[in-house]
């Protein structure tokens, strides 16, 4: 089935582009288009033209997190069973060159997803942050600790515990960007960089993405497990409840601890 919520292109030789595609919400991911992703990457780690990926969600955002709409109603038991999971352990698995090319908000599952690509290039307006915490969860596909492994832990701390975001230029001074464009260049600069990779020899390539993916996997799947029980715990919460009431209120949450 032709996806909805994604555009696929293939903007030069063994080069594919992956745009999120939902503008009116801010490209706020729902299951939906996390689904139609990592299908997407499924299909494209199969296909031998296919040498290197970039994903985008165009010139003004690239994603504002998880579909909140989506999540207002969910209980604790949906989480468990949540297909989400799933999609983002597909796109974790991709074995070919992802590179991100960020423009505007990656904000929550938004910045989550940017850092399950190889390399992020970021536009001077992207805005980077995990403000899971002002509705009342937490970080919950990978967030706590790849931004860690990225750009350290006091930065994560601060990242995760105030919700406060990252302007593109402090991305890359922290390292989770590994460069710096004007907006209007970052995906074109992204494009190149992938047809670069794409002429490179195949197998030596995955093998490196593989090797380099060695030097933090270990301790990555540990601290996954602890992040998602945490996440899932969080949903049975009367914050949670109210942190998501709040943002469509457009209104300060008042938080209660219960
Ligand atoms: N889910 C659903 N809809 C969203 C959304 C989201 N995450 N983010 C924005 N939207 C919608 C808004 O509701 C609004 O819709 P209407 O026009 O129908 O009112 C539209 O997109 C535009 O949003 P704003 O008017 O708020 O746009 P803005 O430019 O003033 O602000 C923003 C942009 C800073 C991204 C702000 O929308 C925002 O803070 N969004 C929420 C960010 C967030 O909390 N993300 C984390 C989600 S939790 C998560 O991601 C967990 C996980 O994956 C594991």
């Amino acid at each position: 089935m032709a996806p909805t919520q994604i555009r696929i292109d293939a903007p030069a030789d063994g080069v594919r582009r992956i745009t999120l595609n939902r503008p009116e919400a801010r490209n706020a991911l729902t299951t939906t288009m996390l689904g139609e992703i990592a299908a997407a990457l499924a299909a494209f780690a199969e296909e031998e033209e296919v040498r290197a990926v970039v994903l985008t969600g165009g010139e003004k955002v690239f994603a504002a997190g998880a579909d909140l709409r989506e999540m207002a109603e969910k209980t604790v038991v949906d989480v468990l069973d949540d297909p989400r999971a799933g999609h983002w352990r597909a796109i974790a698995r991709f074995p070919k060159p992802l590179i991100a090319a960020v423009n505007g908000y990656a904000l929550g599952g938004g910045c989550e997803l940017a850092m399950h690509a190889d390399i992020i290039i970021a536009g001077r307006g992207a805005r980077f942050g995990q403000p899971e915490v002002n509705l009342g969860i937490i970080p919950g596909a990978g967030g706590t600790q790849r931004l860690t492994q990225l750009v350290g832990k006091s930065l994560a701390m601060k990242l995760v515990l105030s919700g406060e975001f990252l302007s593109g230029e402090e991305a890359l001074r922290a390292g989770l960007a590994a460069e710096l464009t004007e907006d209007a260049e970052t995906i074109p600069r992204a494009v190149e960089l992938a047809a670069r990779i794409a002429e490179k020899p195949p197998l030596a390539v995955r093998l490196a993405k593989e090797a380099v993916r060695q030097a933090s996997e270990a301790l990555l799947a540990q601290g996954l497990a602890f992040e998602r029980k945490a996440f899932t715990i969080l949903f049975a919460t009367e914050d949670r409840r109210e942190g998501v009431a709040a943002f469509f209120e457009k209104r300060k949450p008042v938080f209660r601890g219960r």
